[in-house]
């Protein structure tokens, strides 16, 4: 069965020889510190402990914009693309997509990867931080931009929007999937991946009062206090629908923490997610404890490396889901020739059907 499937699956089977000291091999990795117009403002970052924050007006959001999480970013591309299969996304969009955006782009890493992939395609990566390479491939760009604003793009205008792991960072997903909606070209698509962020666990390992399991409540809780849901994922779905996207479809993903699973694919995502959730850990929690909960330096300290210890344990066979939703705008209504009282023929309104929904499988070509 390959990782894909597994990871939809009942449950990810255990594999009982991992007895190996819990990816030992990635602890120098997991500790290691490895363009547009721009006004000056912007590009003098904020820093919080150490750790470098983006300046976008009055925008919060709660990620370091650093080296260290830009390549945990990096890291978490490469896991979710491994999880889906190999493929960059699952709509099924056609092999030549003109106009698309990731919102929120971070690294650019997909977008790039995007452009590479559809040369036909001109992508364009928005986000609050100018963390974006300078040299990408011609037909694809990044802007500096909230995308809880004013859509400034064109109405009709894109073929396919993405948007990945935002969760925490919005405060009014509908109003932004209604400014997707607009600007999207009926017939177009949208795909939102975002991660669930709680842990747990099939087999109890991680049940009730877990570190693993405060950690993610303490989270989640942040996340309804600031008014910007870490809960988006298992939202996508019903909010996509109401935003008039049609054909929407909703994958979950169970992603294991470490090397735990029996299934060889599973196993190596598992690895990747660790050195993800270790190298991300920090900057998941310094801003929202700091600033949301008052907590001093030194209470995260303890409570970040309780749970880096309980995410390299070995017999914590933990996963969270990531849950992928894809949906489309409706076809656009056109005119249709209808005969006259002088036999001529005067144009109706009708609706086109938005096409035949697409099957569980449906997926790039
Ligand atoms: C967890 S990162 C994910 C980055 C990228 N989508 C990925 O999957 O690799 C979230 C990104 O969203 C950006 N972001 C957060 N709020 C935003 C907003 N209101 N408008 C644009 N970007 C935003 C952050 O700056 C950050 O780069």
């Amino acid at each position: 069965m390959s990782a894909e499937e597994q990871a939809q699956g009942a449950e990810i089977t255990i594999d009982a020889n991992d007895d190996t000291d819990r990816d030992s091999s990635f602890e120098e990795d997991v500790t290691a510190e490895s363009t547009t117009s721009l006004n000056d403002s912007i590009l003098q970052y904020r820093t919080l402990h150490g750790r470098r924050y983006h300046n976008f007006k009055d925008s919060e959001y709660w990620g370091p914009n650093d080296e260290s999480q830009n390549e945990q970013l990096d890291i978490g591309h490469h896991m979710l693309t491994l999880l889906l299969g190999g493929e960059l996304f699952l709509a099924p969009i056609g092999d030549h997509p003109q106009n698309v955006i990731d919102v929120g782009t971070g690294t650019g890493i997909w977008a790039m990867d995007f452009a590479d992939k559809f040369p036909s395609a001109q992508v364009v990566g928005t986000d609050l931080s100018d963390i974006q390479p300078r040299w990408v491939p011609p037909n694809c760009k990044f802007e500096l931009d909230d995308a809880q604003l004013e859509w400034t793009f064109p109405p009709a205008h894109f073929d396919f929007v993405h948007l990945r792991c935002l969760m925490g960072s919005i405060k009014d997903w509908p109003y932004i999937y209604s400014e997707i909606y607009r600007c999207t070209k009926p017939g177009g698509w949208i795909e939102h991946v975002d991660m669930d962020i709680e842990f747990k666990s099939d087999d109890d390992s991680v049940g009730e009062g877990h570190i693993m399991q405060r950690w993610s409540k303490t989270f989640i809780d942040c996340g309804e206090q600031m008014g910007r849901t870490f809960l988006i994922g298992k939202r996508s779905k019903g909010l996509l629908e109401a935003a008039g996207f049609v054909n929407v479809v909703e994958k979950r993903y169970k992603v294991p923490v470490g090397s735990w699973p029996s299934n060889k694919g599973l196993k190596t995502i598992g690895q990747y997610n660790l050195l993800y959730c270790v190298q991300g850990l920090e900057g998941w929690a310094l801003w929202i404890l700091t600033t949301i909960l008052r907590w001093s330096y030194e209470e995260i300290q303890v409570f970040i490396a309780q749970m880096r210890a309980a995410i390299l344990k070995r017999s914590n066979h933990s996963y969270y889901e990531v849950i992928a939703v894809y949906g489309q705008k409706p076809e656009t209504k056109t005119k249709k020739a209808a005969p006259t009282a002088e036999g001529g023929e005067e144009p109706t309104e009708s609706v086109l059907s938005a096409g035949a929904a697409p099957s569980a499988s449906a997926g790039p070509s």
